[in-house]
């Protein structure tokens, strides 16, 4: 599991780690994270595509011939500009949300157990028809390397990133390894959710004018789209721990779960994110990003 160390996913782990004969391998970054007892933690630096590859490889050899029943791709963060970059130089939001994901899965998924579940957290915001600033057409290389930041441009990247897991987990569900081995993948949206620390690196000022927003015009909204209800973190980590051990399943054909109110409901993804174009077209840019077939 990646962000299993705070927010909603540090409360999906201990809902997870507390199932009986359940061994939790986390990838985390620094040292010294404080995990529920027996819970595995290996180095993972999702700003780093060497990071990524040393954490796969180490899973890899931790598991001797074991198989992955279920792997949870939370991790995600936010920039109030996309002027931030990854080790190998691309737009910080979409390096981290999703091309570290991306080779990620690519590395784990062939080991991972038949009928297992694969987890890729996304969002809501990938949506234009929920948040207006969110992506109506796919340039993967604009993505990777946008122009001049500013005010504004973090959230669209952070939007468009999460368009990107939506894209990925669908590429990934309709593969024919992954069909035929019957793994399920979900696209996992938590919904607005208060008090993690998803936009910890914005500045104070910046903090405090999203915190009114949330207080004010998204609570207006909220009376009229029950999107922008705000959730807590306990139980948005409790729905995606349900998620990733088979609790709650989409109908089948469906791979998004958005939570809504606490609940999961089943939409369509944005129209965008159906696109089996705009999904081929980010696999394969991706797949030259992180340098593999
Ligand atoms: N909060 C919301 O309203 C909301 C809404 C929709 C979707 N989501 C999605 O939900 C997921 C969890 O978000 P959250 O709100 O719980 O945020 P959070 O409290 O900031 O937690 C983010 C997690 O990702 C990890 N992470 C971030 N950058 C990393 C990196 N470079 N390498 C390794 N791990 C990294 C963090 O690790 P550290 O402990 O090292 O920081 C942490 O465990 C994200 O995918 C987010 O996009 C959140």
């Amino acid at each position: 599991m990646t962000g299993a160390t705070a927010g909603l996913g540090a409360h999906a782990l201990q809902h997870i780690a507390a199932q009986p004969g359940t061994r939790v391998i986390i990838g985390a970054r620094g040292s010294g994270r404080t995990v529920p007892p027996g819970v595995e933690v290996i180095p993972l630096d999702l700003a780093s595509l060497a990071s990524v590859s040393d954490f796969a490889d180490a899973v890899t050899r931790r598991l001797g011939g074991a198989r992955i029943d279920v792997l949870v791709l939370n991790a995600g963060m936010q920039t109030s500009n996309a002027e931030a970059r990854s080790a190998e130089g691309y737009e910080l939001t979409f390096a981290v949300n999703h091309l570290a994901h991306y080779l990620l899965a690519r590395l784990l998924v062939p080991r991972m157990a038949d009928q297992g579940r694969l987890v890729i957290t996304t969002s809501e915001t990938h949506d234009p028809a929920i948040t207006p600033i969110a992506p109506k057409t796919l340039d993967p290389r604009a993505l990777a390397f946008p122009g001049k930041g500013g005010f504004g441009t973090g959230i669209r990247a952070y939007s468009a990133s999460k368009l990107c897991n939506l894209l990925t987990a669908q590429s990934f569900a309709a593969l024919g390894s992954v069909t035929t081995r019957q793994i399920t993948v979900i696209a996992f949206s938590p919904g607005l959710t208060g008090g993690t620390s998803l936009g910890r690196d914005s500045s104070p000022a910046r903090r405090a004018f999203v915190t009114l927003l949330m207080r004010t015009v998204f609570r207006l909204i909220a009376l009229f789209r029950p999107e922008y209800v705000m959730g807590t973190p306990e139980r948005a980590g409790e729905a995606l721990a349900e998620v990733s051990l088979g609790a709650v399943t989409p109908p089948p054909g469906r791979i998004y779960i958005s939570l809504v109110k606490g609940e999961p409901k089943f939409p369509d993804p944005s129209e965008l994110a159906r696109s089996r174009d705009a999904q081929d077209r980010l696999w394969r840019a991706s797949a030259a990003m992180v340098g593999i077939d």
